[in-house]
Protein backbone atom coordinates (compact mmCIF):
# COMPACT_ATOMS: atom_id res chain seq x y z
CA UNK A 1 0.00 0.00 0.00
CA UNK A 2 1.45 3.25 -0.43
CA UNK A 3 1.43 6.81 1.17
CA UNK A 4 -1.97 7.50 -0.82
CA UNK A 5 -4.01 4.95 0.15
CA UNK A 6 -2.70 4.64 3.35
CA UNK A 7 -3.00 8.23 4.18
CA UNK A 8 -6.96 8.25 2.40
CA UNK A 9 -7.24 5.16 5.34
CA UNK A 10 -6.56 7.22 8.19
CA UNK A 11 -7.85 10.24 7.11
CA UNK A 12 -11.59 7.74 6.50
CA UNK A 13 -11.06 6.23 9.99
CA UNK A 14 -10.93 10.15 11.20
CA UNK A 15 -13.84 11.44 9.42
CA UNK A 16 -16.49 9.05 9.10
CA UNK A 17 -18.17 7.35 12.09
CA UNK A 18 -17.12 6.36 14.77
CA UNK A 19 -14.02 8.49 13.86
CA UNK A 20 -11.68 6.21 15.62
CA UNK A 21 -9.93 3.33 14.90
CA UNK A 22 -7.70 0.72 16.28
CA UNK A 23 -4.72 -0.43 14.21
CA UNK A 24 -2.92 -3.88 14.65
CA UNK A 25 0.79 -4.43 15.77
CA UNK A 26 3.76 -4.19 12.78
CA UNK A 27 6.39 -5.99 12.45
CA UNK A 28 9.23 -3.63 11.51
CA UNK A 29 8.53 -0.80 13.55
CA UNK A 30 6.12 0.04 16.06
CA UNK A 31 2.30 0.76 14.68
CA UNK A 32 2.46 4.03 16.38
CA UNK A 33 5.42 5.48 14.39
CA UNK A 34 3.78 4.45 11.22
CA UNK A 35 0.15 5.72 12.40
CA UNK A 36 2.14 8.89 13.32
CA UNK A 37 4.39 9.56 10.29
CA UNK A 38 0.94 9.53 8.27
CA UNK A 39 -1.02 11.80 10.90
CA UNK A 40 2.00 13.99 10.43
CA UNK A 41 2.01 13.86 6.65
CA UNK A 42 -1.55 14.52 6.94
CA UNK A 43 -0.54 17.74 9.11
CA UNK A 44 1.94 18.74 6.38
CA UNK A 45 -0.85 17.86 3.26
CA UNK A 46 -3.32 19.25 4.62
CA UNK A 47 -1.36 22.94 6.01
CA UNK A 48 -1.03 26.32 3.96
CA UNK A 49 2.08 26.80 2.46
CA UNK A 50 2.94 29.43 4.65
CA UNK A 51 1.71 27.72 8.32
CA UNK A 52 3.09 24.03 7.96
CA UNK A 53 4.01 21.81 11.08
CA UNK A 54 7.67 22.28 12.27
CA UNK A 55 7.21 19.27 14.46
CA UNK A 56 5.61 16.22 15.81
CA UNK A 57 5.15 15.98 19.48
CA UNK A 58 5.69 12.91 21.42
CA UNK A 59 4.60 12.25 25.21
CA UNK A 60 5.35 9.22 27.15
CA UNK A 61 2.53 8.06 29.36
CA UNK A 62 3.37 6.46 32.75
CA UNK A 63 1.68 6.28 36.07
CA UNK A 64 4.16 9.15 37.89
CA UNK A 65 3.72 9.90 41.08
CA UNK A 66 6.16 13.00 40.79
CA UNK A 67 3.96 14.55 38.29
CA UNK A 68 0.89 13.84 39.77
CA UNK A 69 1.90 16.06 43.00
CA UNK A 70 1.89 18.92 40.74
CA UNK A 71 -1.71 20.44 41.84
CA UNK A 72 -2.19 23.09 39.16
CA UNK A 73 -2.19 20.93 35.89
CA UNK A 74 -5.49 19.29 34.67
CA UNK A 75 -3.04 16.68 32.74
CA UNK A 76 -1.97 15.47 35.78
CA UNK A 77 -4.19 12.86 36.00
CA UNK A 78 -3.17 11.15 32.98
CA UNK A 79 -0.24 10.18 35.68
CA UNK A 80 -2.72 8.77 38.36
CA UNK A 81 -4.09 5.29 38.57
CA UNK A 82 -7.88 7.33 38.91
CA UNK A 83 -10.16 6.40 36.05
CA UNK A 84 -10.41 9.04 33.82
CA UNK A 85 -13.55 10.13 32.80
CA UNK A 86 -13.82 10.60 28.72
CA UNK A 87 -12.57 14.04 27.44
CA UNK A 88 -11.64 15.52 24.70
CA UNK A 89 -7.29 16.67 24.89
CA UNK A 90 -6.62 20.30 25.20
CA UNK A 91 -10.25 21.05 26.00
CA UNK A 92 -8.35 24.67 27.06
CA UNK A 93 -7.28 25.80 23.91
CA UNK A 94 -8.86 27.87 21.27
CA UNK A 95 -7.97 25.67 18.72
CA UNK A 96 -7.67 21.86 20.33
CA UNK A 97 -5.59 19.11 17.99
CA UNK A 98 -7.43 17.58 15.80
CA UNK A 99 -5.81 14.21 16.11
CA UNK A 100 -5.08 11.90 18.96
CA UNK A 101 -2.62 9.03 18.91
CA UNK A 102 -2.13 6.26 21.44
CA UNK A 103 0.90 3.50 20.95
CA UNK A 104 0.09 0.58 23.46
CA UNK A 105 3.57 0.08 24.66
CA UNK A 106 2.95 -1.99 28.02
CA UNK A 107 -0.73 -2.34 29.19
CA UNK A 108 -1.93 -2.71 32.72
CA UNK A 109 -3.28 -6.22 33.15
CA UNK A 110 -5.91 -5.58 35.66
CA UNK A 111 -7.33 -2.14 34.31
CA UNK A 112 -7.32 0.74 31.87
CA UNK A 113 -9.77 -0.01 29.44
CA UNK A 114 -10.43 2.51 26.57
CA UNK A 115 -13.70 4.00 26.92
CA UNK A 116 -15.25 6.09 23.43
CA UNK A 117 -17.82 8.45 23.11
CA UNK A 118 -18.80 9.43 19.99
CA UNK A 119 -20.37 13.18 20.00
CA UNK A 120 -23.06 12.06 17.35
CA UNK A 121 -24.43 9.85 19.95
CA UNK A 122 -23.85 12.14 23.09
CA UNK A 123 -26.47 14.80 20.39
CA UNK A 124 -29.16 12.30 20.10
CA UNK A 125 -29.31 11.87 23.61
CA UNK A 126 -29.59 15.48 24.50
CA UNK A 127 -32.41 17.58 24.52
CA UNK A 128 -32.32 21.07 22.17
CA UNK A 129 -32.46 23.37 25.22
CA UNK A 130 -29.38 21.22 26.64
CA UNK A 131 -27.34 21.38 23.21
CA UNK A 132 -28.37 25.16 22.75
CA UNK A 133 -27.09 26.04 25.80
CA UNK A 134 -23.71 24.03 25.32
CA UNK A 135 -23.35 25.46 21.80
CA UNK A 136 -23.02 28.99 23.31
CA UNK A 137 -19.16 30.33 23.74
CA UNK A 138 -20.03 30.84 28.34
CA UNK A 139 -18.18 27.43 28.80
CA UNK A 140 -15.03 28.46 31.44
CA UNK A 141 -11.87 26.21 29.81
CA UNK A 142 -9.15 28.10 29.28
CA UNK A 143 -8.52 31.41 29.39
CA UNK A 144 -11.70 32.67 27.06
CA UNK A 145 -14.73 31.00 27.81
CA UNK A 146 -15.72 29.15 24.92
CA UNK A 147 -18.56 26.39 23.57
CA UNK A 148 -18.61 22.63 24.51
CA UNK A 149 -20.20 21.93 21.00
CA UNK A 150 -19.67 23.72 17.46
CA UNK A 151 -20.42 23.57 13.93
CA UNK A 152 -16.94 22.81 12.21
CA UNK A 153 -17.17 25.62 9.29
CA UNK A 154 -15.14 22.93 6.84
CA UNK A 155 -16.69 20.37 7.17
CA UNK A 156 -20.37 21.70 8.78
CA UNK A 157 -20.08 18.62 11.46
CA UNK A 158 -20.80 19.36 15.30
CA UNK A 159 -17.72 18.79 17.58
CA UNK A 160 -17.02 19.14 21.00
CA UNK A 161 -14.32 19.95 23.38
CA UNK A 162 -15.01 19.33 26.92
CA UNK A 163 -12.99 17.93 29.75
CA UNK A 164 -15.06 18.05 33.25
CA UNK A 165 -11.39 18.20 35.21
CA UNK A 166 -10.46 21.25 33.58
CA UNK A 167 -13.96 22.90 33.60
CA UNK A 168 -13.61 22.49 37.80
CA UNK A 169 -10.04 23.55 37.80
CA UNK A 170 -11.58 27.21 36.01
CA UNK A 171 -14.15 26.97 39.03
CA UNK A 172 -11.46 26.39 41.32
CA UNK A 173 -9.46 29.42 40.01
CA UNK A 174 -12.88 31.65 40.30
CA UNK A 175 -15.10 31.27 37.20
CA UNK A 176 -18.61 30.79 38.03
CA UNK A 177 -21.99 28.62 36.29
CA UNK A 178 -25.30 29.51 36.30
CA UNK A 179 -28.48 27.25 37.85
CA UNK A 180 -28.91 26.66 33.58
CA UNK A 181 -25.42 25.61 32.91
CA UNK A 182 -24.88 23.57 36.24
CA UNK A 183 -28.17 21.57 34.92
CA UNK A 184 -26.98 21.58 31.25
CA UNK A 185 -23.49 20.04 32.51
CA UNK A 186 -25.07 17.23 34.49
CA UNK A 187 -27.00 16.48 31.71
CA UNK A 188 -23.61 15.84 29.68
CA UNK A 189 -22.14 13.95 32.01
CA UNK A 190 -24.55 11.42 32.82
CA UNK A 191 -25.05 10.56 29.36
CA UNK A 192 -21.28 10.10 29.07
CA UNK A 193 -20.96 8.25 31.48
CA UNK A 194 -24.28 6.00 30.14
CA UNK A 195 -22.47 5.89 26.57
CA UNK A 196 -18.92 5.00 28.18
CA UNK A 197 -20.09 2.01 28.43
CA UNK A 198 -21.32 0.96 24.94
CA UNK A 199 -17.52 1.48 23.55
CA UNK A 200 -15.48 0.26 26.11
CA UNK A 201 -12.62 -2.21 24.91
CA UNK A 202 -9.18 -2.80 25.67
CA UNK A 203 -5.81 -1.80 23.66
CA UNK A 204 -3.38 -4.23 23.54
CA UNK A 205 0.47 -4.30 23.49
CA UNK A 206 1.35 -3.13 20.09
CA UNK A 207 -1.74 -2.02 18.89
CA UNK A 208 -2.68 2.24 17.99
CA UNK A 209 -5.46 3.94 18.50
CA UNK A 210 -5.98 6.86 16.44
CA UNK A 211 -8.85 9.23 17.45
CA UNK A 212 -10.86 12.04 15.66
CA UNK A 213 -10.43 14.35 18.96
CA UNK A 214 -12.76 16.98 17.55
CA UNK A 215 -15.61 14.05 17.45
CA UNK A 216 -14.84 11.74 20.11
CA UNK A 217 -14.07 11.88 23.68
CA UNK A 218 -11.67 9.43 25.27
CA UNK A 219 -11.41 7.81 28.47
CA UNK A 220 -10.28 4.81 30.93
CA UNK A 221 -10.93 2.91 33.36
CA UNK A 222 -8.79 2.94 36.61
CA UNK A 223 -5.25 1.33 36.47
CA UNK A 224 -3.54 -0.72 39.10
CA UNK A 225 -1.95 0.19 42.27
CA UNK A 226 1.55 -0.07 40.67
CA UNK A 227 1.07 0.13 37.18
CA UNK A 228 3.42 -0.24 34.94
CA UNK A 229 1.27 0.72 31.46
CA UNK A 230 3.08 2.43 29.32
CA UNK A 231 1.67 4.30 25.76
CA UNK A 232 2.66 6.89 23.56
CA UNK A 233 0.77 9.62 22.91
CA UNK A 234 0.93 12.07 20.09
CA UNK A 235 -1.42 14.81 19.10
CA UNK A 236 -1.65 16.84 15.93
CA UNK A 237 -3.38 19.93 14.44
CA UNK A 238 -3.97 18.50 10.76
CA UNK A 239 -7.02 20.00 8.97
CA UNK A 240 -8.71 17.08 8.11
CA UNK A 241 -11.35 19.12 5.59
CA UNK A 242 -8.20 20.13 3.54
CA UNK A 243 -6.02 16.78 3.52
CA UNK A 244 -9.49 15.55 1.75
CA UNK A 245 -9.64 18.05 -0.37
CA UNK A 246 -6.02 17.52 -1.72
CA UNK A 247 -6.10 14.24 -1.71
CA UNK A 248 -9.41 14.27 -3.77
CA UNK A 249 -8.14 16.50 -6.16
CA UNK A 250 -6.07 14.39 -8.49
CA UNK A 251 -3.45 16.12 -10.25
CA UNK A 252 -2.82 18.91 -7.88
CA UNK A 253 -2.04 15.81 -5.77
CA UNK A 254 0.95 14.54 -7.56
CA UNK A 255 2.84 17.76 -6.82
CA UNK A 256 1.19 18.87 -3.56
CA UNK A 257 1.51 15.44 -1.47
CA UNK A 258 5.43 14.77 -2.88
CA UNK A 259 6.48 17.74 -1.68
CA UNK A 260 4.77 18.05 1.10
CA UNK A 261 5.84 13.61 2.38
CA UNK A 262 9.62 15.40 1.53
CA UNK A 263 9.26 18.15 3.82
CA UNK A 264 7.79 16.12 6.51
CA UNK A 265 10.22 13.56 6.08
CA UNK A 266 12.52 16.55 6.69
CA UNK A 267 11.19 18.12 9.81
CA UNK A 268 11.05 14.36 11.44
CA UNK A 269 14.39 13.68 10.63
CA UNK A 270 15.96 17.30 12.03
CA UNK A 271 13.71 15.90 15.45
CA UNK A 272 15.81 12.55 15.67
CA UNK A 273 12.72 10.44 14.48
CA UNK A 274 14.46 8.85 12.27
CA UNK A 275 11.79 5.77 11.87
CA UNK A 276 8.81 8.29 11.04
CA UNK A 277 11.12 9.50 8.54
CA UNK A 278 12.70 6.58 7.26
CA UNK A 279 8.76 5.23 6.62
CA UNK A 280 7.34 8.57 4.77
CA UNK A 281 10.94 8.35 2.45
CA UNK A 282 10.14 5.41 1.17
CA UNK A 283 6.30 6.39 0.93
CA UNK A 284 7.59 9.23 -0.99
CA UNK A 285 9.90 7.97 -3.31
CA UNK A 286 6.89 5.89 -4.94
CA UNK A 287 4.40 8.79 -5.21
CA UNK A 288 6.86 10.32 -7.17
CA UNK A 289 7.75 7.61 -9.07
CA UNK A 290 3.89 8.16 -9.80
CA UNK A 291 3.79 11.59 -10.03
CA UNK A 292 6.57 11.70 -12.41
CA UNK A 293 5.01 8.99 -15.21
CA UNK A 294 1.56 10.88 -14.52
CA UNK A 295 2.57 14.46 -15.27
CA UNK A 296 4.92 13.16 -18.86
CA UNK A 297 4.47 15.13 -21.20
CA UNK A 298 2.53 13.71 -23.90
CA UNK A 299 2.42 13.93 -27.77
CA UNK A 300 -0.32 16.40 -28.15
CA UNK A 301 1.77 18.64 -25.92
CA UNK A 302 4.41 18.36 -28.41
CA UNK A 303 2.36 19.00 -30.97
CA UNK A 304 1.03 21.82 -29.89
CA UNK A 305 4.94 23.26 -29.41
CA UNK A 306 5.14 22.24 -33.18
CA UNK A 307 2.63 23.43 -34.32
CA UNK A 308 2.82 27.07 -32.89
CA UNK A 309 6.78 26.69 -33.99
CA UNK A 310 8.17 26.62 -30.42
CA UNK A 311 10.84 23.90 -31.40
CA UNK A 312 12.50 24.79 -27.88
CA UNK A 313 10.02 23.50 -25.41
CA UNK A 314 9.11 20.69 -28.48
CA UNK A 315 12.15 19.43 -27.99
CA UNK A 316 12.14 19.61 -24.29
CA UNK A 317 8.97 17.79 -24.28
CA UNK A 318 10.65 15.07 -26.74
CA UNK A 319 13.37 14.60 -24.41
CA UNK A 320 11.30 14.00 -21.39
CA UNK A 321 9.09 11.63 -23.33
CA UNK A 322 12.12 9.80 -24.52
CA UNK A 323 13.52 8.85 -21.27
CA UNK A 324 10.52 6.71 -21.49
CA UNK A 325 11.17 2.93 -21.34
CA UNK A 326 11.06 1.00 -24.60
CA UNK A 327 11.40 2.44 -28.55
CA UNK A 328 8.97 4.86 -29.44
CA UNK A 329 8.27 5.73 -33.07
CA UNK A 330 6.96 9.40 -32.85
CA UNK A 331 9.38 10.69 -30.03
CA UNK A 332 12.44 9.64 -32.17
CA UNK A 333 11.16 10.97 -35.09
CA UNK A 334 10.09 14.08 -34.35
CA UNK A 335 13.48 14.26 -32.03
CA UNK A 336 15.11 13.53 -35.58
CA UNK A 337 13.14 16.00 -37.24
CA UNK A 338 14.69 18.69 -34.98
CA UNK A 339 18.16 17.62 -35.58
CA UNK A 340 17.83 17.76 -38.79
CA UNK A 341 16.58 21.44 -38.32
CA UNK A 342 19.60 22.10 -36.87
CA UNK A 343 21.52 20.48 -39.65
CA UNK A 344 22.81 17.98 -37.29
CA UNK A 345 22.68 15.00 -39.87
CA UNK A 346 24.03 12.27 -37.88
CA UNK A 347 22.34 12.78 -35.17
CA UNK A 348 19.10 12.73 -37.04
CA UNK A 349 19.68 9.86 -38.68
CA UNK A 350 21.05 7.89 -35.24
CA UNK A 351 17.41 9.04 -33.59
CA UNK A 352 15.47 7.30 -37.30
CA UNK A 353 17.52 4.51 -36.83
CA UNK A 354 15.64 4.65 -32.93
CA UNK A 355 12.56 5.17 -34.53
CA UNK A 356 13.09 2.11 -37.18
CA UNK A 357 13.21 0.03 -34.02
CA UNK A 358 9.96 0.66 -32.96
CA UNK A 359 8.60 0.54 -36.41
CA UNK A 360 11.08 -1.58 -38.03
CA UNK A 361 9.11 -0.67 -41.79
CA UNK A 362 10.88 2.71 -41.40
CA UNK A 363 14.47 1.49 -41.66
CA UNK A 364 16.26 2.85 -44.46
CA UNK A 365 17.03 0.47 -46.64
CA UNK A 366 17.72 -0.12 -50.60
CA UNK A 367 14.84 -2.96 -50.92
CA UNK A 368 12.03 -1.60 -52.99
CA UNK A 369 9.54 -3.04 -50.78
CA UNK A 370 10.91 -1.54 -47.81
CA UNK A 371 11.05 1.54 -49.66
CA UNK A 372 7.35 1.41 -50.83
CA UNK A 373 6.37 0.64 -47.21
CA UNK A 374 8.27 3.37 -46.15
CA UNK A 375 6.45 5.85 -47.90
CA UNK A 376 3.21 4.39 -47.51
CA UNK A 377 4.11 5.32 -43.47
CA UNK A 378 5.36 8.82 -44.62
CA UNK A 379 2.22 9.46 -46.71
CA UNK A 380 0.04 8.17 -43.56
CA UNK A 381 1.42 10.24 -41.07
CA UNK A 382 1.24 13.51 -43.93
CA UNK A 383 -2.47 12.66 -43.87
CA UNK A 384 -3.00 12.10 -40.25
CA UNK A 385 -1.00 15.13 -39.14
CA UNK A 386 -2.12 18.57 -38.47
CA UNK A 387 0.62 20.22 -38.73
CA UNK A 388 0.76 18.59 -42.37
CA UNK A 389 3.44 20.69 -43.85
CA UNK A 390 5.87 21.18 -41.10
CA UNK A 391 6.13 17.37 -40.63
CA UNK A 392 6.04 16.93 -44.78
CA UNK A 393 8.91 19.12 -44.94
CA UNK A 394 11.00 17.60 -42.20
CA UNK A 395 10.05 14.11 -42.72
CA UNK A 396 11.32 14.62 -46.22
CA UNK A 397 14.67 15.74 -44.92
CA UNK A 398 14.75 13.25 -42.40
CA UNK A 399 13.82 10.51 -45.17
CA UNK A 400 16.70 11.75 -47.52
CA UNK A 401 19.08 10.72 -44.44
FE1 LIG B 1 -6.78 12.50 27.20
Amino acid sequence: MDILAKSREMLDALTTFPYYAVLPPTRDYASWQEASAIAFALTCIGARSDDLPSRLGATRVTVNPKASSVQDAVTRYSRTTVALEPHTDSSQQENPHSIVIFGMARPDDLGGETQMVIVDELLSTLNTDTIALLRRPIWPLGHQPKPILETDPSSGETRISYYRKQLERSLELGASLSEQQIKALSALDSAIINLSEMRSFRLEQGETLIINNHKVLHGRTALADGSQRLMMRYRLRANLAACTSVLESGKRSTTVIPERLMYAASRLEGQGRATQAQILKSYARRVNATATSESAPSMAEVENALGTRDFPRAQSLLEELAKEAGPNFDVSYFLSALATQRNEHAKAAALLANAATARPFIALSKDPKLLACRKSRYQQLILNDDSRSLRRNWGRQVMRE
